[in-house]
This record gives structure tokens, C-alpha cells and sequence, in this order.
């Protein structure tokens, strides 16, 4: 579509109201501090801080890893079905709140299993609440469980053999967690296995370890998305293949800034992803973490980096084309962003 300019005081209304899909979203990094607090109470977990204002201190990171050894802190708190339900139903209802009407969400069951808790009780919550999102909230809400890449593969596949009894609730897996040092190599045959099953690919790439990840993610793993994919411009051969391809990459701009792979938000390639022909999308990763959720991503970076309502309509169409929608309901998502963008013009 091609987007007339638009009043730069109205830009914030058109990113708040266009409908989008998120497409990289933690579940775990959406639980809020109060949250945290208060499940460790019920679950009698000891936490490391002992209230909520100095856990929120603590979210002064400085890289991934140090954000990573306080998320899994975080995220010991779970138990039930009904917590991992609850965790994902606050999130889904934000999404609602942003224009969210796809949002494909990523859980680590391994940081749960691994304390005892069932590979059922972590699916059965997250996955009701999905099934709620529809009649609910008006989301298409899906599963992506990601396999921990700081753990062996052998560990991998074990959790996948815990979670094929639950195959049809899944569309996919992924692969997170410490991304330098743990190439995507290291996951080749549970991910080929992963293929055989049918699951949708994608891997966390080009977060902060170099482009020749995004390469081996998408030569030996065969994923269909990156996530993140931001050090790609260090690789002009990398660029055009993702272009070619039209490999989405589900970028997270506050994620970066909050984790120091960018110094400013200004300084993002965001921009410069879209005018190489790239199918950037924007995503919260784990919001409660890095301060604020998918519109406030969309806001912030757009105010930071001059971003246009063209490219706007760009990343929102991006997000349906990037996602594992059937083809019907992609095509449905952008007949309503059309009509949003026709009633701000
Ligand atoms: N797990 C949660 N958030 C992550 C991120 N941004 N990168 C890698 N693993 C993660
Ligand atoms: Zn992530």
C-alpha cells in the first residue's frame, strides 16, 4: 500500500492502532516483578532480592547474559498450570490493548522441567490461554518451544521426546539463550528431527554473536525466521540472501538497547534493515524485562530513528507475511490493516 505522509503528531496514534502480529516474545520475560513477588510468596521460592523496587534495580544490564542469569531467577517461581496460564493471560490482554491479533509466543520449557515441573503442566496453562485468546480477546495465539542452546543437545532432544505427546499444540520450535559460544551447529539433528516432525524453524541468530550464526541457522538448522538478525549488515553476502529468501527477522529494538548491542535507540539499523529490502518486524522480547511492550517498541524506536508511516505499514505487513498463519488468515490481517491505514488518511 502506498501510505500518504502523515502528521508526525499522528504517528504515534497510526502505531498504536494499526493491528500487528507478534512474532518474538518470551512468555517467561513478560512476567512482571509484582508477579514474580508474589508467586514466590505463594510458592515459598526464595528469591535473591527482597522486594520488588530492588529487583527492578538489578535491570541494569549490561549484556545478554547478565539479563539471562536474572530472567531464569524470575521464571523459578512457576508451578502450577493455572500460573503459567495467569502469566500468559496478562500478557495476551496487553497484546490485545497494543493491536496484537497474531502473536506466536516462545517458552522455555527446559528452565522448568529441569525444577520438576511437568512438560504437561507447563503446556497445558500456556496452551489454554491461547485457546482463550481467540473468543476472549479476538489474538490467534500460538506455541514455539524453544530449546536452551547454553544446554546440550542431548537435553534437547529429551524435551522434545517430553513434548511430541503435545505435538498439535505447538507450531514450532526455536533455539535461545546464550547465543556466543553456543553455535547453531551444535542443535543440527534435533532440529532435523524437528523438520521430519513437521514443527516450524527459527533460531535467536545475530543478537550479539556474528553473522556467520544467521548463516549456519539458515544453511544447517534450515530455519524459516531469525530472531533478532541485527549484526547481519556486518556481511553484505548474508544481506542479500536474507533479502532473496525474504527471511523475516524478528528484531527487538528495546531488547537491544536495554542490552547494550546498541549504545542508543538512534543508532539502530532498523532503518537500514527495511531499505535493504529485509522483512524487519518489530517485537518486545521479554517486555517485562526491557521496558515496555510491542507498542511501545513500535513509539519509542520510530521517535528515536525518524521512521515513517510507510514504514510503519511495512513492518505490520512484514509481521503477518513473517508469520505461520495459514495463508487465508495472513491475507485477512492485512484487508484490516488496509483498513486502519485508509481511516488515518
Ligand atoms: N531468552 C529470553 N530472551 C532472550 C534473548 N533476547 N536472547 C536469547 N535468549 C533469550
Ligand atoms: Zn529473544
Amino acid at each position: 500500500m502506498n501510505v500518504p505522509p502523515i502528521a508526525p503528531d499522528r504517528l504515534p496514534a497510526l502505531l498504536r492502532a494499526m493491528p500487528k502480529a507478534e512474532l518474538h516474545i518470551h512468555i517467561e520475560g513478560s512476567l512482571e516483578p509484582e508477579l514474580i513477588f508474589a508467586l514466590a510468596r505463594r510458592n515459598r521460592v526464595e528469591l535473591a532480592y527482597p522486594d520488588v523496587e530492588s529487583l527492578r534495580r538489578a535491570y541494569a544490564f549490561t549484556n545478554l547474559q547478565s539479563f539471562l542469569d536474572i530472567y531464569y531467577a524470575g521464571a523459578s517461581v512457576l508451578l502450577t498450570e493455572q500460573e503459567f496460564y495467569d502469566m500468559a493471560w496478562a500478557y495476551l490482554e496487553r497484546a490485545a490493548a497494543d493491536n496484537v491479533i497474531r502473536t506466536e509466543m516462545f517458552f522455555d520449557p527446559q528452565t522448568h522441567t529441569e525444577r520438576g515441573v511437568s512438560m504437561q503442566t507447563v503446556i497445558d496453562g500456556l496452551h489454554r490461554a491461547c485457546m482463550d485468546a481467540k473468543p476472549r480477546l479476538g489474538i490467534d495465539a500460538a506455541l514455539i518451544l524453544c530449546f536452551l542452546r547454553h544446554l546440550s543437545e542431548e537435553d534437547a532432544f529429551e524435551t522434545l521426546e517430553a513434548a511430541l505427546p503435545f505435538r498439535d499444540k505447538l507450531i514450532g520450535v526455536g533455539l535461545d539463550s546464550s547465543e556466543v559460544g553456543h553455535p547453531p551447529e551444535k542443535f543440527a539433528r534435533v532440529f532435523g528431527r524437528c523438520r521430519e516432525l513437521g514443527l516450524h524453524l527459527v533460531a535467536h541468530a545475530g543478537e550479539e554473536g556474528p553473522p556467520a550464526y544467521v548463516w549456519s541457522a539458515l544453511d544447517v538448522l534450515k530455519v524459516e525466521r531469525i530472531d533478532h538478525g541485527v549484526q547481519s549488515p556486518k556481511d553484505p553476502a548474508l544481506m542479500k540472501r536474507l533479502a532473496e529468501d525474504r527471511i523475516p527477522l524478528t528484531v527487538c529494538p528495546l531488547s537491544n538497547l536495554k542490552l547494550c548491542v546498541f549504545p542508543e535507540l538512534s543508532q539502530h539499523n532498523l532503518g537500514a534493515l527495511l531499505d535493504a529490502g529485509l522483512v524487519a518486524t518489530v517485537n518486545s522480547d521479554d517486555p517485562a524485562y526491557f521496558g515496555g511492550y510491542l507498542n511501545e517498541n513500535f513509539i519509542q524506536t520510530f521517535a528515536a530513528t525518524g521512521l515513517t508511516a510507510q514504514q510503519a505499514w511495512q513492518l505490520a505487513a512484514n509481521s503477518f507475511e513473517g508469520s505461520f498463519a495459514e495463508a487465508s488468515a495472513r491475507r485477512g490481517y492485512i484487508d484490516r490493516l488496509e483498513d486502519v491505514f485508509a481511516s488515518f488518511s
